[in-house]
C-alpha cells in the first residue's frame, strides 16, 4: 500500500553555499535538509494527507500525548553516495520491519512497508543534493512516528504521524575509527523483562542518558548496560556490542530487551561469509573479563547505524578497567568495518543485495 504524496517545494532552501559549508563538515545530527515528509494518520481514516514540504517546526498542541507519555518510535538510516553520483540505502526493508514491531510494542498504528520506502525515496529525491560526496560521509535519515493526539487520557493516540527528516551525517563519535572506551554502568539498567528494550522508542534513549553522563565524565564515549541480574552483556546507550575471540569466533548477546541492530545483522553475517563463526547467545561479563585476562579475548567492537563499527579499547567501571585503553584497533573489527562501508559505498560487491538504488547516477 502507498499513497500519493503532494510535494510543496520549500521557498527558502539553503543556497548553495551554505549547503556546501554543511557538507564540508557535517558533524552528526545538527543541520538537516531543505524538506520533510509528514504522513497522517487516524483511526478512522487511516494513512493519509503524504506530503514532501519544507523542513521546519512543528505547530504541535501542547496536550498532545506524545509530549506527556512518549508514545514515540523511530528509525535510523543512511543514503550513501557512490563514485557514480548515483544514491543507495542499505536493507530499508530492515528498518520498515523493526518500525513495524517498534509500533507493535507502543501500541502505534502499522505503516506498510512499501509506504515507509517510499517516504524515503521521495525525500531522498527532493534533498539529493544534501548527500554528502566522498569519504564516509552520508545522509542520515530518521524516520518517526509519534502520537499527536490532543488527550491527556492514558490510552493509545487515536492520531499519530509520521515523518521522516535527514541530516547529512559525518562519524559519529567525533574520533572516527579511533577506539573508545566505554562505561560499565552497574546502578542503572536499560531495560528489563517484558519492558521496551527491543523497541526502537524514545524512552529507552530517554532513559541512556544521565547514565551516559556518568560514563562521559569518567572519560567514556558510552555507556555499557547489564541485564537485570547484573551478569550478562546487553547493549551501549545507542548502539550493540560485539566481542572478537582469538579463533575468530564473533560473540554478541542475545537478549529479548536488546534492540535487533541491522548494521548488527549485517556485520555478522558478512563474518559468517568469511568463514568466522558467530555465536548469539547470553554473554557474561565474566566472560569478557576473564577472556581478556587469558587472551581468548583479542577484540570488541560497538556496532550502529550512525557509529558504522567502533573499536572498544576498554571496559571501565569503578571496580575495574577490562581491556587497554590506548590499545589500537583490532584487525577483525577493521577488516568487517571496510567491508561493510565498500559495500555500502558500492566499492564491492553487494552479494545478499542489500542495497537499494534511490536516485540515478549524474
Ligand atoms: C542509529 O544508530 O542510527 C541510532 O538510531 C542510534 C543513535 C545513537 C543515533
Amino acid at each position: 500500500m502507498t499513497l500519493e504524496f503532494a510535494l510543496t517545494r520549500s521557498e527558502r532552501p539553503a543556497s548553495d553555499e551554505a549547503r556546501a559549508a554543511v557538507l564540508a563538515a557535517p558533524g552528526f545530527g545538527k543541520h538537516f535538509t531543505d524538506h520533510m515528509v509528514s504522513i497522517d494518520w487516524t483511526v478512522d481514516g487511516g494513512w493519509h494527507d503524504a506530503r514532501v514540504e519544507p523542513y521546519g517546526p512543528l505547530a504541535i498542541d501542547p496536550a498532545s500525548a506524545v509530549l506527556h507519555y512518549g508514545q514515540e518510535i523511530f528509525e535510523g538510516m543512511k543514503a550513501y553516495r557512490r563514485a557514480d553520483g548515483s544514491v543507495w540505502t542499505f536493507r530499508p526493508d530492515q528498518n520498515a520491519k523493526r518500525m513495524q514491531r517498534s509500533a507493535a510494542r507502543l501500541a502505534l498504528p502499522q505503516i506498510p512497508e512499501e509506504l515507509f520506502l517510499e517516504a524515503v525515496r521521495r525525500l531522498v529525491e527532493v534533498d539529493e543534493a544534501w548527500v554528502p560526496e566522498g569519504g564516509e560521509d552520508s545522509l542520515y535519515l530518521r524516520p518517526f512516528m509519534i502520537a499527536n493526539e490532543v488527550f491527556l487520557g492514558v490510552r493509545a493516540a487515536q492520531t499519530v504521524r509520521f515523518m521522516v527528516i535527514a541530516s547529512p551525517a559525518g562519524p559519529y563519535f567525533t574520533g572516527g575509527v579511533q577506539p573508545v572506551s566505554i562505561w560499565l554502568s552497574r546502578e542503572y539498567n536499560r531495560a528489563g523483562r517484558g519492558g521496551t528494550g527491543a523497541a526502537k522508542c524514545g524512552g529507552n534513549y530517554a532513559a541512556s542518558l544521565l547514565p551516559t553522563q556518568i560514563a562521559v565524565a569518567n572519560g567514556c564515549a558510552q555507556v555499557l548496560f547489564l541485564n537485570e541480574g547484573g551478569t550478562d552483556l546487553e547493549e551501549l546507550g545507542g548502539m550493540n556490542v560485539v566481542l572478537v575471540k582469538a579463533d575468530g569466533t564473533l560473540v554478541t548477546p542475545d537478549s529479548e530487551s536488546i534492540l535487533d541492530g541491522v548494521t548488527r545483522n549485517s556485520l555478522l553475517q558478512l563474518a559468517e561469509d568469511d568463514g568466522h563463526r558467530v555465536e548469539r547467545r547470553p554473554v557474561t561479563l565474566a566472560e569478557w573479563r576473564e577472556g581478556v585476562a587469558d587472551g581468548s579475548i583479542t577484540e570488541a567492537f560497538a556496532c550502529g547505524t550512525a557509529a558504522v563499527l567502533t573499536p572498544i579499547a576498554a571496559l571501565k567501571s569503578t571496580e575495574e578497567t577490562i581491556g587497554d585503553p590506548d590499545a589500537p584497533a583490532g584487525p577483525v573489527a577493521l577488516a568487517l568495518r571496510k567491508r561493510l562501508t565498500d559495500l555500502q559505498y558500492g566499492r564491492a560487491e553487494d552479494p545478499h543485495g542489500w542495497m537499494v538504488q534511490l536516485t540515478g547516477a549524474r
